[in-house]
């Protein structure tokens, strides 16, 4: 199974990018616009495991409660996502759950946490689509982990393993 660790967001939050991904929809020729249910927070990606138990220890001996707000649109090349305001709690976060899943084995890519929501893949668009995303923020209390597969041909993420922080 491939598996990653993610932050699921409140209804405020996934209003926010619903309406920042209706933007980016108006403005642009076209995109890969991901599915309201599947948006998301990357916190670490571990990729194809058959190893779960292994991954749910890690994920829980990690984190404590902590305020999330929104900041921005950003792109990188045609992935169009959504930033997270400068946020130490979560990048402390990120960092313990890569050392908890390291510990275990899991070999994690070596590219440094940047945090974005993807909104939309494969943008087509005559230049670089700019717009303020609407503010909103959450207390974030429970760290997911999930894992991605094609069902009919539909990216489906499903929650396997969830922790209370
Ligand atoms: P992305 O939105 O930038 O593609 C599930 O694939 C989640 O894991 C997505 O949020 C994805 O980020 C993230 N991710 C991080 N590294 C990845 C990788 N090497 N392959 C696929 N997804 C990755």
């Amino acid at each position: 199974m491939r598996l990653f660790v993610a932050i699921n967001f409140s209804p405020e939050i996934k209003a926010a990018l619903l309406r920042a991904q209706a933007r980016l929809r108006s403005l642009c020729a076209g995109g890969n616009f991901s599915r309201p249910e599947n948006l998301h927070l990357t916190l670490a990606f571990i990729g194809e495991t058959e190893r779960l138990s292994d991954a749910r220890e890690a994920v829980a001996e990690c984190g404590g409660p902590f305020e999330l707000s929104l900041s921005g649109l950003g792109r990188f090349g045609e992935l169009y996502w959504c930033g997270i305001a400068e946020n130490p709690r979560l990048t402390a976060l990120a960092r313990e759950l890569r050392d908890a899943l390291t510990r275990r084995g899991f070999k994690l890519e070596a590219r440094e946490f940047s945090p974005h929501i993807t909104i939309a893949r494969r943008v087509r668009a005559d230049g670089s689509v700019d717009f303020d995303v609407p503010p909103a923020s959450m207390t974030v209390g429970r760290i997911s982990l999930m894992s991605s597969e094609r069902i009919n041909g539909k990216l489906t993420y499903t929650e396997v393993y969830a922790r209370r922080l």
